[in-house]
């Protein structure tokens, strides 16, 4: 389980190691994917899906800094009343040592803005942004390359992580959904960011597995995609998510 760090303040002698990656480069805290280690977990986007994780993280014992478009937002009102720290999205990112990307795919280029792509620099990003069309009943793009890879390009000196992207908002509250633990596929390219996220996933009890490359983004995102279809467009509602069965 995770522990506490005695201080929030990294170590001055710390060892970051700055790698080459497919993506670009990416320097990262080894220690980070400690399983008992206690993260800064910063939030850009407090909707659906930033509220809830930031929400899960904080009681799992990660301190959280979340962030949305405006600091007018309501949104973060209610994150600080559940004991969020709220910041802009630079402040945010400044401050995490691991950062959740919760936007909505057509902001991503007034997200990411220079200072906080500078900030985000040499960390871990986990991007659960999918590349929904307006009325999010198809994607903006797929098969030769996704939102997780476009992030990745923005971001070139980040370690990007797809993760979360394919459990609907309304189910991160809970990891099990009729009796099964949910799917939670991670992909990336930096051996150590993936680490990390993959145990703090399992902390949040959901079954995270190792899903590859971050090229792999491009099927994790129709994954989200036909979870919406069977939710709005089949209506079966957003009670559903994927499991992966093993023999
Ligand atoms: N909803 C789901 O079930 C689900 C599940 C998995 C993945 N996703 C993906 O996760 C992302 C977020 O989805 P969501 O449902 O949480 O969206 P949402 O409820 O619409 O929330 C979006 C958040 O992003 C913030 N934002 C927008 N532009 C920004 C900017 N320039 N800088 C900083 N923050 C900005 C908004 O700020 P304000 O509060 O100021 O408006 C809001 O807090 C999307 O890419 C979606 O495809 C969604």
């Amino acid at each position: 389980m995770l522990r506490l760090r005695s201080t929030y303040t990294l170590p001055v002698q710390q060892t970051i190691r700055i790698r080459s990656t497919r993506h670009g480069w990416c320097a990262v805290d080894n220690s980070l994917h400690d399983q008992e280690t206690l993260v800064k977990i910063g939030i850009i986007g407090a909707g659906n899906v930033g509220s809830v994780l930031g929400r899960r993280f904080l009681e799992a014992g990660h301190e959280v800094t979340i962030s949305a478009s405006s600091p007018a937002s309501p949104r973060l009102a209610e994150a600080a009343s559940w004991g969020a720290n709220v910041a802009t999205a630079a402040e945010a990112a400044t401050w995490a040592e691991v950062v959740l990307l919760a936007v909505p795919f057509t902001e991503l280029g007034a997200t990411l803005t220079v200072d906080v792509t500078i900030a985000l620099a040499g960390k871990i990003v986990i991007d659960a942004v999918n590349p929904l069309a307006a009325d999010f009943m198809s994607l903006l793009l797929g098969h030769t390359t996704s939102a997780g890879e476009q992030v990745a390009a923005r971001l070139g000196r980040s370690c990007v992580v797809k993760a979360f992207n394919t459990i609907l908002a309304s189910n991160f509250a809970s990891p099990e959904l009729g009796g099964n633990r949910l799917l939670l596929p991670v992909a990336g390219d930096d051996p150590v960011a993936k680490k990390t996220v993959l145990e703090l996933g399992k902390q949040l009890g959901f079954d995270a597995v190792d899903a590859g490359a971050l090229t792999n983004a491009r099927y994790l995102e129709p994954m989200a995609e036909l979870l919406i279809q069977l939710a709005y467009g089949q209506g079966m509602g957003t009670n559903n998510g994927w499991t992966l069965t093993r023999a």
